[in-house]
C-alpha cells in the first residue's frame, strides 16, 4: 500500500534520529550492541564493563538503606544481581558455578524517604522503591588468573550514577575477596540470598 509522504518522512526523521544516537555510549543489547556471554579483558589486563548485562538472568536484590547504615551503605541501596545466562543454567544442573561465572551487582538508590528509616509511602505500601543507579560491582571466576583470591577476581566499576568505569582493575584482597573469603555461603559467592537460582516448581496442569 502507497505511504502517504508525511507518514515517510517521519519515518526517515526517526531512522536518522535513532542513528544519531550515541548508541556505542550505552550497555545495552537492545542499541544494537553484542551482549556478552562471558568475561572480556583489555591489552591491559583490566575486566571490561560487561556489555548488555541487564539482559543476563536476574537473580536477586538484596537492599542496605543509607538511612539503617549510618547515613552510607556500603553497598548503597538495592543490589540488583545478574549471572551469565550459560552459568546460570549450569549452576542450576549442577549446584556448582562453573569456571567463567560473571556475577555482576549494579546498585540503585531508594527514593527519597519521608520516615527517618529511610523509607516512603507507596500505593503498595510503606517501604524502599528504587530510583536511579549507584555502581557497579563485578565478580568472575577464573582459577588461573585469580588462584591467590580463592579462584575469583572482583572489580569495582565505581559507586556513583552510571556511565560507569569502562574497565576495572582486579581489586586488592582487602577491599573484595577478603569479605567473600570470610562469609560467602558457598563458592565465594552469598547463593543463599538469591531465590532465583532454585527452580520454579510448576502447578499440575
Ligand atoms: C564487608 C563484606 C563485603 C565486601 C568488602 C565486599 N562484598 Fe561483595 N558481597 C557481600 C555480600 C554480603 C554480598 C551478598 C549480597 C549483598 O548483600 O550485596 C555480596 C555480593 C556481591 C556480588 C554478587 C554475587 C555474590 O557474591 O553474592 C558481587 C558481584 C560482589 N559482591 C562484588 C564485590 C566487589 C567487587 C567488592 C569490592 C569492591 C565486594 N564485593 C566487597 C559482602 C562484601
Amino acid at each position: 500500500m502507497k505511504q502517504p509522504v508525511t507518514s515517510c518522512l517521519t519515518t526517515l526523521a526517526v531512522a536518522a534520529a535513532l542513528t544519531l544516537q550515541p548508541v556505542a555510549a550505552q550497555n545495552d543489547g537492545a542499541a544494537g550492541l553484542p551482549v556478552d556471554s562471558g568475561a572480556k579483558y583489555n591489552d591491559k589486563g583490566e575486566l571490561m564493563q560487561p556489555r548488555g548485562f541487564r539482559e543476563w538472568v536476574f537473580i536477586g536484590s538484596p537492599l542496605t538503606p543509607n538511612a539503617l547504615n549510618g547515613g552510607s551503605a556500603g553497598f548503597p541501596e538495592f543490589h540488583n544481581v545478574y549471572v551469565s545466562p550459560a552459568a546460570y543454567r549450569h549452576y542450576q544442573r549442577t549446584g556448582e558455578w562453573p569456571e567463567g561465572t560473571v556475577l555482576v551487582k549494579e546498585l540503585q538508590l531508594t527514593r527519597t524517604a519521608t520516615y527517618a528509616d529511610g523509607s516512603r509511602n507507596e500505593p503498595s505500601g510503606r517501604g524502599y522503591f528504587p530510583s536511579t543507579p549507584s555502581g557497579l560491582d563485578v565478580s568472575v571466576k577464573d582459577s588461573e588468573r585469580f588462584a591467590a583470591t580463592s579462584n575469583w577476581g572482583f572489580f569495582n566499576f565505581g559507586h556513583h550514577a552510571p556511565p560507569y568505569a569502562g574497565a576495572a582493575q582486579a581489586a586488592p584482597k582487602d577491599a573484595c575477596a577478603g569479605c567473600h573469603m570470610s562469609g560467602a555461603h558457598e563458592d565465594m559467592v552469598f547463593s543463599d540470598f538469591y531465590q532465583q537460582l532454585k527452580p520454579l516448581p510448576l502447578a499440575s496442569q
